[in-house]
């Protein structure tokens, strides 16, 4: 059985393919689709309830009602304050509840959802950059790292997908690979590399299922490789986004006192804390057209994406390449 092969089996789906949980983007109508397709739907919690407006438990069963297969829950593990870890650990909870078999974790340790997951026999897969972090959360339990490559949408990695299995397979952990998948022949590449499944965004963006504004999914189907840019301005780290009139306005790096205060070991907790408040506003106005500019985060697999279209047609095609393997 090859790494793709167990990938599948663990999780009861068909086809290796996580649908990466994106605020925004991740509307439980495209999870319930990628999942009911074969592939694994992650939640976003937050983007589930503040920018789409489901109760956390009703946006749960909305899904189930759509599908009976797997899905995953996004746990982002930064400490930002009191209401929100509190309303992280009763997200877990409800999770638990409603039969999620798949958690995904990013920042923070993850060791306190590793414990309570697997007494309950869930997996946790965290988000990974480079070497030093996975050993971390290696020591922390988890089941499988997601490798955060340099090509991906939102906030991405510095690494090539290359490099990352070539750091990392010593590990002897499933590894996903997370960036620049568009098209199938993208999909294949990873899997040949090493990979045991791909987590996609960008190309999930593009489709029917997918809420997000008509025009921002024409940009990815007519953006190329060349277009996707880097800028530190929204998040306060690298996040790839579509080269908009918008963004090029903004510009692509922080200020110097900014960067300065991004160094500083006792600042960076709070400028950061600062950069993800005001960034869940702007992007929920991208998702909800309120006062719109193009922010339009994506990854460098647009090159490979051509047209909007559905979820189970994208996942059809992909399920050929494993067949093929
Ligand atoms: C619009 C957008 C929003 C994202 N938001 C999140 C997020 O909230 N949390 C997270 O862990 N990853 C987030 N990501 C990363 C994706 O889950 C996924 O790893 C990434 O999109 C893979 O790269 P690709 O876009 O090249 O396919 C986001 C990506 C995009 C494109």
């Amino acid at each position: 059985m090859n790494e793709a092969q167990k990938f599948t089996k663990d999780f009861a789906i068909s086809t290796p393919v996580i649908c990466g949980p994106m605020y925004p983007g991740s509307n439980p109508e495209l999870i319930a689709a990628v999942s009911e397709a074969g592939g694994l739907g992650v939640v976003q919690p937050v983007a589930m309830t503040f920018v789409y407006g489901h109760d956390f438990r009703e946006g749960l069963q909305l899904i189930k009602n759509r599908t009976s297969k797997p899905f995953g829950v996004n746990f982002t593990l930064v400490k930002a304050n009191k209401t929100y870890e509190k309303r992280m650990r009763e997200w877990l909870e409800i999770s638990i509840e409603e039969g999620v078999k798949f958690f995904l974790t990013s920042l923070g340790n993850p060791e306190w959802v590793v414990k309570r997951a697997h007494q309950e026999g869930i997996k946790v897969y965290h988000d990974v950059p480079n070497r030093k972090f996975a050993l971390k959360v290696v020591d922390a339990g988890v089941d499988g790292l997601i490798c955060v490559n340099n090509r991906a949408g939102g906030q991405t990695g510095s690494l090539s997908p290359e490099q990352m299995v070539e750091d990392l397979h010593d590990l002897n952990l499933p590894l996903v690979c997370a960036g620049g998948v568009g098209n199938e022949k993208d999909f294949e590449k990873a899997l040949k590399m090493g990979y045991a499944a791909v987590q996609m965004g960008t190309r999930f963006l593009a489709t029917p299922e997918c809420q997000t504004p008509d025009d921002y999914k024409e940009a990815i189907v007519n953006s190329e490789e060349k277009d996707i840019v880097w800028t530190t301005k929204i998040a306060g780290v690298n996040s790839s986004v579509i080269l908009t009139p918008d963004i090029e306005k903004m510009g692509l790096k922080a200020g110097p006192v900014t960067s300065k205060l991004l160094k500083g070991r006792r600042t960076k907790k709070w400028v950061r804390n600062y950069y993800m408040l005001r960034s869940m506003f702007r992007f929920k106005k991208v998702a909800t057209k309120q006062g719109y500019a193009q922010y339009w985060q994506a990854g460098k697999g647009v090159g490979g994406i051509h047209k909007i279209e559905p979820v189970a047609d994208i996942l059809q095609r992909f399920h050929g390449v494993c067949e093929k393997l």
